[in-house]
């Protein structure tokens, strides 16, 4: 049967394989240097870095700052993230965490406490003060610059300081984020005065700029010149800090300056898996749950193709989203901060582990699922932002960074324009209710002071074995989907060997374990969806996104930089 049924799932695509003489705009080649995020503006600033003789992680500093000012729905200073680097003269990933923390005040018992006092409005771990992490954005940008950066703080903000004074060009993606936030001022009106900061400036009082407009933050710009100046301390100890500290608890959280001045950036070990002997992935460890569940599919697709001997062929769309299923189970039950949880990672992402999952996959089968019903809708992509960087002497940079939803918590930090985030959401805020991304989660990721929320954040590299070599960098924004994603963006290059502009516009799909549907984030080929169907899965109507950055590193040297065409970012590279 379908014997056109991978070529589908690749034409489906944005921009169909045969129209593509020429790189699309998304793409940029160079043997030099490549930064690939999603915003044009930020990735031209990083790779004016590279050229001006900083390293990757400069670059990846430099643009992570701009990125914070050119999609403040995505990201910024009052967000956090993880990055994942390859050291090319150790030879050595380097992972560091500056995930937010729960504040001191956010006890277990915190959210139910709200819920039961009732109230008007969305859930308190989404929009208000309850819902702010700790940031830990500046830290860990100091962090990275201060171990391996080669330029002063002070030439990496000033970019950034003059596209917040000059203004960032709103695009469609800007502005659909706008329209969705403003969509939920219109639902709960009392969110205009208990967020009003937001209303009134970036959503232009519920008329947000037009496509094409240069949208200024000189509030942000003035954050930006004192961080120039006095480091994180402007921001952990200073001014910036105070301000976050206030708007929090203006807005009825608890997070306080001593909250900030305790934030330490954590390193981690990463997750590594062998895919078909032939490729070595290296992805975030916990509290991210992303290395684990891309290991732990990988595994078990792995297996299935095997030691099986099904499944590899057209039919594998119904392995993957079993295995996707498998890790995303495994996720709700097990998954949260190791320094709080007992994480069994080892056991997850053992291949004989995998090998038992496998054995339960039967074609024309899925296995029951419970039946927790009435799953809340996941929004579309928009607080979370990856980039990749690689310079020219082989050192490459994944980072991902995050304010949770669009806009966060829709707090800002007065009067320097920091829009805080709405991580806590991302904890088992309400145990046995789907959160935001329609995840449920369990026992290890219960809210405690201190703690980090469970991640779905993937910054990824890709190794060959037989010589060790990078041959991808990649990451994604899309809460749970970004796992799913980066996985089949990995299959379409080293399975199916496809080009990476097809590999990253090919339709792709998602389940997530509970709710029991597959997800596409397009119409599915006709094909593909009666196959699954005919193997006993549900076919969501919904259409959920994901974008992905990535670098591949061809044989010959070049660098191949693309970014998502679904959220219009562009790569960009050093002038040769
Ligand atoms: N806030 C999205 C994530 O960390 O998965």
């Amino acid at each position: 049967m379908r014997p056109k049924l991978m070529a589908l799932l690749l034409i489906g695509s944005v921009f169909p394989a045969a129209l593509l003489a020429a790189d699309p705009p998304w793409v940029a080649r160079s043997r030099i240097g490549m930064v690939a995020s999603d915003s044009p503006e930020a990735s031209r600033i990083g790779a004016d870095i590279l050229a001006a003789g900083g390293n990757a992680f400069d670059a990846a500093v430099a643009t992570s700052l701009a990125l914070a000012v050119a999609r403040p729905h995505s990201t910024g200073l009052g967000g956090g993230g993880f990055m994942l680097a390859y050291l090319a003269k150790e030879q050595r990933v380097v992972v560091l965490d500056f995930r937010e923390t729960a504040p001191a005040g956010a006890t277990a018992d915190r959210f139910a406490k709200l819920q039961a006092q009732g109230g008007d409005g969305p859930s308190p771990s989404i929009y208000g003060g309850n819902a702010i992490g700790v940031p830990g954005q500046l830290a860990g940008l100091t962090e990275i610059l201060k171990r391996f950066g080669s330029l002063p703080l002070k030439q990496l903000a000033q970019p950034a300081l003059e596209l917040a004074q000059t203004g960032f060009v709103a695009d469609e993606h800007y502005l659909d984020a706008c329209t969705a936030a403003l969509a939920d001022y219109e639902k709960w009106p009392q969110l205009k005065q208990r967020h009003a900061r937001l209303y009134e400036t970036l959503l232009g009082k519920g008329t947000p700029p037009k496509l094409g407009d240069r949208v200024k933050r000189p509030d942000l710009a003035e954050a930006l010149r004192l961080i120039a100046k006095d480091g994180p301390d402007a921001f952990y100890q200073g001014p910036l800090g105070e301000a976050v500290a206030r708007a929090a608890q203006a807005a009825g959280g608890t997070l306080t300056r001593g909250d900030l001045a305790a934030y330490r950036v954590r390193e981690r070990e990463p997750i590594r898996a062998v895919y078909r002997d032939s490729y070595e992935i290296v992805s975030m460890p916990p509290p991210s749950s992303g290395g684990v569940c891309i290991a732990e599919t990988l595994n078990i697709l792995d297996a299935v193709s095997l030691y099986t001997k099904r499944y590899f062929g057209p039919e594998q769309p119904h392995a993957l989203v079993e295995a996707m299923k498998h890790a995303f189970a495994d996720r709700a039950r097990w998954l949260g901060d190791p320094d709080f949880a007992d994480v069994p990672v080892k056991r997850l992402t053992d291949y004989n582990y995998a090998v038992q999952l496998a054995r339960w996959i039967e074609a024309g089968k899925t296995l029951a699922s419970s039946s927790y019903g009435g799953v809340a809708a996941p929004p579309d992509d928009g607080g979370t932002s990856h980039f990749c960087v690689a310079d020219n002497n082989g050192n490459i940079v994944a980072l991902t960074e995050t304010i949770n939803g669009p806009f966060g918590s829709l707090v800002v930090a007065e009067p320097y324009g920091i829009i805080l985030n709405n991580q806590m959401d991302d904890f088992a805020a309400n145990p046995g209710q789907p959160n935001l991304y329609g995840l449920i989660q369990g026992e290890a990721n219960a809210v405690a002071p201190g703690k980090r929320p469970l991640s779905s954040m993937s910054p990824t590299l890709v190794f060959r074995v037989r010589d060790a070599k990078p041959v991808l960098v990649l990451g994604a924004s899309g809460g749970p989907r970004i796992i799913t994603s980066v996985v089949q963006v990995i299959l379409n290059i080293v399975e199916r060997r496809r080009p990476l502009d097809e590999a990253i516009s090919a339709a792709r799909f998602h389940h997530q374990w509970l709710p029991d549907e597959v997800y596409f984030d397009r119409e599915p080929p006709r094909e593909l969806a009666d196959m699954l169907r005919e193997n006993g899965h549900q076919i969501s109507e919904q259409r959920k996104t994901s974008i992905v950055q990535a670098i591949q590193f061809l044989e010959d040297g070049t660098m191949v930089g693309a970014s998502d065409p679904r959220k219009g970012g562009r790569p960009a590279a050093p002038p040769p």
